[in-house]
């Protein structure tokens, strides 16, 4: 009797774990998409889904590699209805989500929606607590294609309890679907997560501003540099589908030209999603020019999905390297000065290496070629300085290359 008790729960443990997953074969490389939060906030409507999934193909971000178009906070209802479901707001959406999604999906883009492990999510909105099952049945009849999953009002939940049952009442709904972890790196998500998420935000919100906190009593949101250096040691955790994810893009919001490329090379670098989050219907010529270098992006989506690393910041230059497949490598040079920088960099002075994944680049022994990615220019090859004028917050990408010379 023991003995049978025991295969009983060994064959149960067996289905549980094979019904308790994530969808793997999903967010292979980093994300890249659009999120409404950081310009909209709750104030989003379907034209407005409509023209960015149209700015998507107008302005080359879909051919770029952008996929992804997500709905934040307050496309609901305030009030669930009387069977318990979501409800989107009528006067917000009133066609609803699947058609809404069907109008993305026609464009070959991807359809993303927003809610919270706690009973309400961060503006007020219903939450998913108790409800996961039946709302992940919902995103499936919708078409949803990705999950950001938000962490307010949840009082005292465990979060890794939380999401993954949210990850098994995704997975048990069938629809393969990016689950985007968003509880700000507070119970340090990158410790647990790997097999729960595809994508864990390790910061609170981001701003649009270079290097600034701004409070807002119990929480602040931060600016660029501050996401950047706030967590050290946590690159070893990035990999092919489950990523640190550094928060929605503030490029195109503010910021200057020169400050909009050191934020978008330094999220390329260090394997960040690429998620958009400006107003594309009026972003600029520069900003489009920024956000749709395929170079650039190339960079982040390098299929080994390796996070880059700080390597000097001497003279208060930033100097971030990234390791790629076929022994290439990027650089990414910052100049954090309020004056243009004269960066002269003799490669050959530097050991470089990546021990976290043991990758060592010999610059006595090779001679790589130097390709300035924003500029989409030769430089020559490493074994000759790099010199170079860098303006003000503004930034230089290298990659290091085999390419004949
Ligand atoms: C939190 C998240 C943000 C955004 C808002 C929505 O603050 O971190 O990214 O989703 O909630 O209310």
């Amino acid at each position: 009797m023991k003995k049978l008790l025991i295969s009983i729960a060994a064959i149960l443990c067996t289905i549980g774990s094979l019904q308790a997953q994530k969808f793997d074969g999903l967010a292979k490389t980093p994300p890249m998409g659009w999120n409404s939060w950081n310009t909209f906030a709750t104030d989003i409507n379907e034209q407005l889904v409509k023209d960015i999934a149209d700015s998507f193909v107008k302005y080359g971000l879909k051919d770029a590699g952008y996929e992804y178009i997500v709905l934040d906070d307050g496309w609901m209802t305030k009030e669930r209805d009387q069977n318990g479901n979501l409800v989107p707001d009528p006067k917000k959406f009133p066609n609803g989500m699947k058609a809404l999604a069907d109008y993305v999906h026609a464009k070959g883009l991807k359809f993303g929606l927003y809610n919270c492990a706690g009973a309400q999510t961060c503006a007020g909105y219903p939450g998913s607590r108790g409800y996961e099952y039946q709302d992940a049945q919902k995103y499936a009849e919708w078409g949803v294609d990705f999950l950001k999953y938000d962490w307010c009002n949840t009082e005292k939940l465990n979060a890794e309890g939380a999401y993954m049952t949210m990850r098994d009442a995704l997975y048990k709904a069938g629809r393969p679907v990016v689950f985007s972890i968003c509880e700000w790196g507070d119970n340090e998500p990158w410790e647990w997560a790997e097999n729960i998420g595809h994508l864990w935000r390790v910061s609170g919100d981001i701003i649009n501003c270079w290097d600034c906190e701004v409070g807002h009593g119990s929480w602040s949101s931060w600016g660029v540099w501050k996401i950047i250096n706030m967590h050290q040691n946590i690159r070893k955790h990035a990999g092919p589908g489950h990523w640190n994810d550094l928060d929605m893009m503030e490029v195109g919001n503010g910021m200057t030209d020169a400050e909009d490329r050191s934020h978008f090379a330094m999220w390329s670098v260090m394997a960040s999603p690429l998620i958009l989050g400006n107003d594309l219907r009026t972003a600029s010529k520069e900003t489009l020019k920024t956000l749709t270098n395929k170079e650039v992006i190339a960079i982040n989506q390098d299929e080994l999905g390796i996070q880059g690393f700080r390597f000097t910041n001497e003279h208060n230059v930033e100097v971030w390297i990234k390791p790629l497949k076929n022994d290439e490598w990027a650089f990414v040079f910052v100049n954090m000065n309020d004056e243009p920088y004269e960066l002269n960099f003799d490669w050959k002075k530097h050991g470089i290496g990546d021990d976290v994944n043991g990758k060592w680049l010999d610059l006595s022994a090779n001679n790589l070629k130097v390709r300035d990615l924003f500029n989409q220019k030769d430089l020559g090859a490493t074994d000759k300085s790099l010199k170079a004028t860098i303006g003000v917050h503004d930034v230089l990408m290298i990659k290091l290359s085999n390419d004949s010379l």
